[in-house]
């Protein structure tokens, strides 16, 4: 299996992704770190402790990482929503109980130095918020990327974007830390961005399967994507759904033909005030420039909601 650090900004398909990467046999979640995005790094943090909590894997540590971008004192403009419009898809605090533990005294940054320093085996970073935290470390030092056998990134946006017409949320969030990160030389880079993940949209039904496990962590899961359902209210095969964004990441690591992906050159805008944050993805075929990066265009949504129903339903 694969020993991997989850790096969100908790948000209800964080949320998701953290149970499964919890749960999955074949994965080792060694920590979760925190990041500020969809909320505040406080909610953020809370939120994750919660679902850990909620799944009875209150050992896995949670450690707090960055409140703003690295660059910025903020975002670049204002987000696609608003808390109090109703198209809000993640809400201030997840609808599950407070948690009882508390994140480690340890910043998200010293932990990922250290870890990255000290560890024996190579690991795999999955960031599925803006990548303050990790470009953060990097800046640190640039070799620690030696420490990582591949780094799985939900962001970005090439005919698909969210937040403008021209970025999606995570890179947006913070666009200097995603040039670090994506400049950074890693072993492996796979970025799932909207144009995967769009194509693996969770329906009404498939949350009601879900719920029937009867599991707590099937029941936060049809909570957690029905409240991003009432939320987009997009559709597939006729019926309500709404994509899950960040456990695409987490579904590829134990099956990577959850996705399909392209070797091609990819940056990120960091100066154009019209299209800050959009991701560069050199489609062309015959492009000399640097492939740095396996980018997904398409998803099997059957083989996810698979997998969400395996692992959600054993109570392990
Ligand atoms: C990304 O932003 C957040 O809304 C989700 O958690 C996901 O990581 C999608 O743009
Ligand atoms: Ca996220």
């Amino acid at each position: 299996g694969r020993s991997i650090i989850l790096d969100v900004d908790t948000g209800t398909d964080d949320a998701v992704a953290i149970m499964f990467a919890a749960l999955h046999p074949e994965i080792e979640l060694l920590a979760v770190t925190t990041v500020n995005g969809n909320v505040p790094l406080a909610d953020t943090t809370d939120n994750t402790l919660r679902v850990l909590d909620w799944i009875e894997r209150p050992e896995i540590p949670v450690f707090a990482g960055l409140s703003r971008p690295i660059a910025r004192s903020g975002f670049p403009g204002a987000r696609h929503f608003d808390r109090d419009s109703g198209n809000d898809p993640h809400g201030s605090a997840l609808p599950i109980p407070p948690p009882r533990g508390t994140a480690q005294d340890v910043g998200a940054v010293e932990y990922l130095v250290e870890t990255l320093r000290s560890t024996t085996e190579p690991l795999t970073l999955v960031p599925v918020g803006p990548l303050s935290n990790i470009a953060t470390v990097l800046t640190i030092d640039p070799s620690l990327t030696e420490a990582v056998e591949e780094v799985v990134v939900m962001g970005g946006g090439h005919a698909t974007t969210n937040v403008t017409a021209s970025a999606e949320f995570n890179i947006w969030a913070d666009p200097e830390a995603a040039n670090v990160v994506f400049s950074a030389g890693f072993r492996r880079l796979t970025l799932v961005p909207l144009d995967a993940t769009h194509r693996a949209l969770v329906t009404r039904s498939a949350c009601r399967v879900l719920e029937g496990l009867a599991t707590p962590a099937g029941i936060a899961a049809a909570r957690f994507i029905g409240r991003r359902i009432d939320a987009y209210g997009a559709s597939a095969a006729g019926e309500e759904a709404a994509p899950v964004h960040d456990v695409l990441c987490t579904a590829y690591l134990v099956r990577p033909d959850v996705i399909t992906t392209r070797h091609l050159a990819l940056t990120v805008e960091t100066a154009s005030p019209l299209t800050i944050g959009r991701t560069v993805m050199d489609t062309r075929p015959g492009s000399t420039a640097t492939r740095n990066a396996h980018v997904a265009f398409d998803a099997d949504a059957a083989l996810l909601i698979e997998l969400l129903t395996q692992v959600f339903g054993t109570d392990a």
